[in-house]
C-alpha cells in the first residue's frame, strides 16, 4: 500500500481516506476510474474493501498472489481479497474469535466471485490435514451444486446468484478449516415459472437436459430440447457462449457424490426437476362452464409417476379447489386462470422447498461432527441495493436487507473506530453521520411497519388489493419522512410518482416501488388441496419438505415479507456476535464489457452502496494511521536520527522524526502503538519528501551495494589466489617429496653400491657406478699431467682401472703428440741418438744416468783441427763425428794422442798427418765397453782383414761416440757391455785382457800381468 502512495498521480489512492476531497463523489469516482485503467480493481476505504468487477482475467489470482499475502501486514501489499481474507483468518486465529466477511453490491458485481475467491484462498493457505481434504473439497463443491439450482442466466449476468447466501467456514483451534454451514434467503421461486426476455432459469434445468445421460432423461420422461418446454422457453434466450451447460453438469454431478448424495437421492432430486417441467407444460383449457380442464394427461402421468402418487389426484388438485363447509370439504372447480396460478405455485413451491432441502443436504455433508470449541468466518454474499425503473416486492425486501446491513456496518465502524480511539488513548471525537435506523422502523416496526401493514392487508377480511394496501400504507405511515406518495407530495414530486407506487428515502437514496403483486407475492399462497398431494408424495425429498404437520397446523403460514424480516434479524444476530470485513462491489458497465467504465453507472453504485457515508465516517477523524514501527519503517530516512536504524522505542522514533519534518500539533496525534494523521496533505507533503530523498538513498545503497559486490568479488579472488597457491604449494610439495623420495631411493642404491663395490656388478648398482665414474671423471679433470714427464695419476676406484687405463694411455699419447709435435729436428736427432744410447746402456753401464741431461755435440772437433792430409786421404769422405781420443798400445799399452774420425763407411784413428788406423764398418766386429765409469772402449775386428787388430781407445763422452758409431754402422747388438774383463785381439792367434775395477781414484796402468787394468772412480749414487 504505502508503495503505491509514491505512484498516486498514476494510479490514484490505494485507500479512499487519503483523497484530498474525501467529501466529493466525483473525486470518489475519478480515483476509481484512475485505477480501473491500470486494471487495479481493488481500493480500500479504511478495511472496507471496493472492487470494481473487471469483466476479464487479470492474473491476480495465482498461487504465487495467495503465497504474497499470506501473514503479511494488512497495509503493506495493494488492497486485494486476499489481504481481507487473511487479515479476518489470522485475527481469528490469534484472537480466536469469530468473523465475517460481507459482500454486496449489484447484481454481476462480482460478488459470488469474490467469495468464490475467497473460498479458494482458505483451501489454499489453510493447514492441510486428512479431515481438511474432505471438509475442503466439500466446502469447494458445494458451490457449483448451489449455483446450478440458484443461479441463472440474467441480463445482468450469466451466472446471477438468485439467494442471498450466507456461509459458515468453521475453524478449528488450530486454523483448519472443519466444516461449514450455508444459510439461503429468500431464492427468487417466480423465476421458475417466468423469465424476462433474454433470461434464463435456473441453470440446473439446462445442465439436465444437455449433460444428462440418454437413459437418464428417458427415466425421467425428457427430451434433449430445452425449447419444448414451457418453463424454459419464454425468455428466448439466445445461447450464451460463457455458459457450457454440459460441463457443468459433469461438474455438478461429481460434485453430488462427494457431497454425500445417494443414488436415491439424486433420483428423488432430478425427479422433481422432471416434473417441474412436465408441470409447465401441462394446458388447461375451458370447458364450456368456464371451468379449467386437462385434455392431455401425458404430463400428469409423468408427474405422478416421478412424485409417487395418483395421477387422478393431481389432475383433481390442478383444477379444483376444495373448501370447508362446515362439516364436510366441497370441491369446487377452478377457472382457467386459477388453474395455472395452482400449477405455477405448485411448481415455485416445489422447487422452492426443494431448493431448501438441498441446502440442508449439503448443510449435513459439511456438518463437524466433532464438538469441540470452534471459530467461524461467515461469508454474505447478498444482493445490494436494487433500484430499477419498476422496483417491486423483491426490490423492496432486498432493499430492506440492505438498510440492516449498512446500520450494522455504521454501528461497527462507529464502534470500532471508538473502539480503537479508547485504545490508543486518543480523545473520541465524536462523528456525524446518518442513522438509518429511521428507515428499517419505518420498514419493520411491530405494527405499525410497512411489513405489518403488507401482512394485515394479506389477512384482512374482505376484497384487498395492491391499492388498498398503498392507501393503508399513506394512512398510516404518510408522515413518515422518509415515505412517499404520489397523493403525499406535493405538486412538484408529484409527476414522478405513479398511482400504484410509494417511495422510500432510503440511506442510500430514493426508490421508488409499484404495490402491484405486493399482496399476492407477499402471501405466496399454495392451495391446500395441492398441498395435501404434495405432502402425501412418495418422492421422498418432497415427503420431507411437505409435512403433514403442516397441514394439520390451522395456523396461516407466515407471509414472505415476515419470514424474510425473521430470517434478516437471526441472520443480524449471527453477524453482530461476529467481527466484520466489508467487500463492496461495483459493476462497471452493463454489458459485461471489459475495461469500460461507466461513470454514470458508477456513480449510481457509489451512491447506493454508501460509500460516500462509510468514507465520511471513516474520514471524520483521522485520514491515516499506522503503528509506530510500520511508519518510522518507511520515513525513517527523512531524519538523520532515525536513519538508518532508530534504536530506541518506535513511538519515540517516530516523535523524533515528526519533530524533525515539523508536523504542526494540529495535523497529528500519537496514540499508545499508532500515530494517527488527520489530513492526507500532511501525509502526502511526507511521502513526497520521501520521494525526494531516495535519490540520495539509492546513490547510498548503489555505492554500498557496489562496495559489496566488490568486496564479495574481492573475497572471492582472494580466495581463489589461497585455494590457486594451496594446490602449487602442494604440488611442489608432492614434487619434492618425489625428488626426495627418489633421492633417498638412489642414495640407498649408491650406498649399496658402496658396500658391495668389491664385489661383482650388479645391475642394481648402475647409478652407484654412474656416480662414481662421473665423480672420478670430473675429479680426474684436476688431476691430468701437464707434461709427459709427470707420471702421476689419479688413482681409479677398482671398477674403472680399466677405463683409468685407457684414459692415461690416451693421455700420455696425447702428451707425446703434443711434445713431439713441438720439438725441433735438432732435438729430434738429440733424442734419436739417446733413444740409441738408451737401447745399448740403460741399466748396464755407470755415469748412464748422468750423461742423460748432457747434451749430444754434432762433433768434438773442428774440421779446421783435423790435418788436410788426412782429410785428403780419407778422400774427402765427409766426416760426420770427430773427438780427441786416447790410443792403447795392445801390446804395451803406451797411451798415444790420436783423433777418433768418423764417416760414413769408416772409423779412422788418427795421428796428425797420418791415418794410423781404418775400420770401415764391414770389417768391424763389434765393440765393447765395460760397465764402469771408465771411459775404455774397444773397437772389435775380424782377425782375417789386415787390420792391425782391436782398436783400445779411452775418451771422454763415451755414451756419445759409441751412440754416433752404432748409427753409422747401423748393424744391431754390436756393442757389448762387460763386466769385470774382456779379451780383445792382437793379432792372429794372440789375445790381450783388460781388467776393469773400482778404486779410490782412477788408473789405468799395466799389471804385473800384462793386462791392461783400468780403475773407475766409485760413483756415488
Ligand atoms: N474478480 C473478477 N475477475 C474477473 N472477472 C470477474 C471478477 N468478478 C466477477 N467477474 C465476472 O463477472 C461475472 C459476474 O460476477 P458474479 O460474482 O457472479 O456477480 P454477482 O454475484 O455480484 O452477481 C462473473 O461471471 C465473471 O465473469
Ligand atoms: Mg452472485
Amino acid at each position: 500500500m504505502e508503495g503505491a502512495l509514491t505512484a498516486r498521480d498514476k494510479v490514484g489512492v490505494q485507500d479512499f481516506v487519503l483523497l484530498d476531497a474525501h467529501t466529493s463523489e466525483t473525486a470518489f469516482v475519478d480515483n476509481l476510474r484512475k485505477r480501473f485503467r491500470e486494471n487495479l480493481i481493488y481500493t480500500y476505504i479504511g478495511t472496507l474493501l471496493v472492487s470494481v468487477n473487471p469483466y476479464q482475467e487479470l492474473g491476480i489470482y495465482t498461487l504465487k498472489q495467495m503465497e504474497l499475502y499470506q501473514r503479511v501486514n494488512f497495509f503493506e501489499l495493494p488492497p486485494h481479497v486476499y489481504a481481507i481474507a487473511d487479515n479476518a483468518y489470522r485475527m481469528m486465529c490469534s484472537e480466536l474469535n469469530n468473523h465475517f466477511i460481507l459482500i454486496s453490491g449489484e447484481s454481476g458485481a462480482g460478488k459470488t466471485e469474490a467469495s468464490k475467491k475467497i473460498l479458494q484462498y482458505f483451501a489454499a493457505i489453510c493447514p492441510m490435514t486428512e479431515s481438511l481434504q474432505i471438509a475442503r473439497d466439500r466446502l469447494l463443491l458445494s458451490i457449483p451444486v448451489l449455483e446450478a439450482f440458484g443461479n441463472a442466466k440474467t441480463l445482468r449476468n450469466d451466472n446471477s446468484s438468485r439467494f442471498g447466501k450466507y456461509m459458515d467456514i468453521q475453524f478449528d483451534f488450530q486454523g483448519v478449516p472443519v466444516g461449514g454451514q450455508i444459510i439461503s434467503y429468500l431464492i427468487e421461486k417466480s423465476r421458475v415459472v417466468y423469465q424476462n426476455q433474454g433470461e434464463r432459469n435456473f441453470h440446473i434445468f439446462y445442465q439436465l437436459l444437455e449433460g444428462g445421460e440418454e437413459e437418464l432423461l428417458a427415466y425421467l420422461g425428457l427430451e434433449r430440447d430445452p425449447q419444448l418446454y414451457k418453463y424454459l422457453s419464454q425468455g428466448h434466450w439466445a445461447k450464451e457462449a460463457s455458459i457450457n451447460d454440459k460441463n457443468d453438469w459433469k461438474t455438478v454431478y461429481t460434485a453430488f457424490s462427494v457431497i454425500d448424495f445417494t443414488e436415491a437421492d439424486l433420483e428423488n432430486l432430478f425427479g422433481i426437476i422432471a416434473s417441474v417441467l412436465h408441470l409447465g407444460n401441462i394446458c388447461f383449457k375451458e370447458d364450456s362452464q368456464g371451468w379449467a380442464t386437462i385434455p392431455s394427461t401425458h404430463e400428469i402421468k409423468w408427474i405422478a409417476k416421478l412424485l409417487g402418487f395418483q395421477p387422478s389426484i393431481l389432475l383433481e388438485a390442478l383444477t379444483h379447489r376444495k373448501i370447508e363447509a362446515k362439516t364436510e370439504e366441497v370441491l369446487c372447480p377452478l377457472t382457467l386462470d386459477l388453474s395455472l396460478y395452482a400449477r405455477d405455485a405448485m411448481a415455485k413451491a416445489v422447487y422452492g422447498r426443494t431448493f431448501t432441502w438441498l441446502v440442508n443436504k449439503i448443510n449435513s455433508s459439511l456438518v463437524n461432527k466433532d464438538f469441540t470449541r470452534k471459530t467461524v468466518i461467515g461469508l454474505l454474499d447478498i444482493y445490494g441495493f436494487e433500484v430499477f425503473d419498476k422496483n417491486g416486492f423483491e426490490q423492496f425486501c432486498i432493499n430492506y436487507c440492505n438498510e440492516k446491513l449498512q446500520q450494522l456496518l455504521i454501528e461497527r465502524t462507529l464502534k470500532a473506530e471508538q473502539a480503537e480511539y479508547e485504545m490508543e488513548g486518543i480523545e473520541w471525537e465524536p462523528i456525524q453521520y446518518f442513522n438509518n435506523k429511521i428507515i428499517c422502523d419505518l420498514v419493520e416496526e411491530r405494527h405499525k411497519g410497512i411489513i405489518s401493514i403488507l401482512d394485515e392487508e394479506c389477512i384482512r377480511p374482505g376484497p384487498a388489493t395492491d391499492l388498498s394496501f398503498l392507501e393503508k400504507l399513506e394512512e398510516k405511515v404518510g408522515k413518515h419522512a422518509h415515505f412517499q406518495t404520489r397523493k403525499l407530495a406535493g405538486p412538484k414530486g408529484r409527476k414522478r410518482i405513479g398511482w400504484m407506487e410509494f417511495r422510500l428515502l432510503h440511506y442510500a437514496g430514493e426508490v421508488t416501488y409499484c404495490t402491484e403483486g405486493f399482496l399476492e407475492k407477499n402471501n405466496d399462497l399454495l392451495y391446500r388441496h395441492l398441498k395435501e398431494v404434495l405432502c402425501r408424495s412418495r418422492n421422498s425429498i418432497l415427503s420431507e419438505c411437505f409435512l403433514v404437520a403442516e397441514l394439520e397446523n390451522r395456523r396461516r403460514p407466515p407471509t414472505v415479507g415476515t419470514q424474510f424480516k425473521n430470517s434478516l434479524s437471526s441472520l443480524l444476530e449471527i453477524l453482530i456476535s461476529k467481527e466484520p470485513s466489508y467487500i463492496r462491489c461495483i459493476k462497471p458497465n452493463e454489458g459485461k464489457e471489459p475495461s469500460k467504465f461507466d461513470d454514470f453507472l458508477i456513480r449510481h453504485q457509489v451512491k447506493y452502496l454508501g460509500l460516500m457515508e462509510h468514507l465520511r465516517v471513516r474520514r471524520a477523524g483521522f485520514a491515516y494511521r499506522r503503528k509506530y514501527e510500520h511508519f518510522l519503517q518507511r520515513y525513517k530516512s527523512l531524519c538523520p536520527d532515525t536513519w538508518p536504524h532508530w534504536h530506541g522505542p518506535p513511538a519515540q522514533g517516530v516523535a523524533r522524526l515528526i519533530q524533525y519534518i515539523g508536523y504542526g500539533r494540529e495535523e497529528y496525534k500519537l496514540g499508545k502503538t499508532k500515530i494517527f494523521i488527520r489530513f492526507p496533505k500532511t501525509l502526502f507533503a511526507t511521502e513526497d519528501a520521501l520521494e525526494f530523498s531516495k535519490h540520495q538513498l539509492v546513490a547510498r545503497i548503489q555505492a554500498t551495494y557496489k562496495s559489496c559486490l566488490g568486496r564479495r568479488a574481492y573475497v572471492k579472488k582472494r580466495q581463489a589466489a589461497v585455494t590457486l597457491e594451496a594446490h602449487w604449494r602442494g604440488a611442489l610439495a608432492r614434487k619434492e617429496t618425489r625428488r626426495r623420495k627418489w633421492a633417498v631411493q638412489i642414495i640407498r642404491k649408491l650406498i649399496s653400491g658402496f658396500i658391495n663395490r668389491n664385489k661383482p656388478l650388479s645391475p642394481d648398482d648402475k647409478e652407484f657406478i654412474v656416480l662414481v665414474r662421473r665423480n672420478y671423471i670430473l675429479n680426474l679433470r684436476h688431476h691430468v699431467p701437464k707434461d709427459v714427464l709427470d707420471k702421476s695419476w689419479l688413482r681409479p676406484p677398482a671398477i674403472l682401472e680399466n677405463a683409468s687405463d685407457l684414459l692415461r694411455k690416451m693421455c700420455t699419447r696425447n702428451l707425446v703428440r703434443k711434445y713431439c709435435s713441438e720439438i725441433t729436428a735438432e732435438r729430434k736427432a738429440q733424442m734419436q741418438q739417446k733413444v740409441v744410447t738408451s737401447e745399448v746402456f740403460r741399466g748396464k753401464k755407470d755415469g748412464y744416468a748422468q750423461s742423460l741431461n748432457q747434451p749430444f755435440a754434432d762433433s768434438r772437433i773442428d774440421e779446421e783441427a783435423i790435418n788436410p792430409k788426412v782429410l785428403q786421404l780419407i778422400c774427402n769422405e765427409k766426416i760426420q763425428y770427430g773427438i780427441p781420443v786416447i790410443k792403447y798400445d795392445r801390446k804395451g799399452f803406451k797411451a798415444r794422442q790420436r783423433q777418433l774420425l768418423l764417416t760414413r763407411n769408416s772409423a779412422y784413428v788418427v795421428e796428425l798427418a797420418k791415418v794410423k788406423q781404418k775400420i770401415e764398418y764391414s770389417a768391424l766386429k763389434g765393440v765393447s765397453t765395460s760397465n764402469l765409469s771408465d771411459g775404455i772402449l774397444v773397437i772389435h775386428v775380424f782377425p782375417e782383414d789386415k787390420q792391425k787388430g782391436d782398436a783400445i781407445l779411452q775418451c771422454e763422452h763415451i755414451f756419445e761416440v759409441v751412440t754416433k758409431l752404432v748409427m753409422l754402422v747401423k748393424k744391431e747388438n754390436i756393442v757389448r757391455v762387460v763386466q769385470g774383463s774382456l779379451q780383445f785381439y792382437i793379432s792372429p792367434g794372440k789375445e790381450g785382457t783388460i781388467v776393469f775395477h773400482t778404486g779410490p781414484e782412477e788408473q789405468i796402468y799395466k799389471d804385473k800381468n800384462g793386462q791392461l787394468t783400468v780403475v773407475s772412480a766409485r760413483i756415488k749414487s
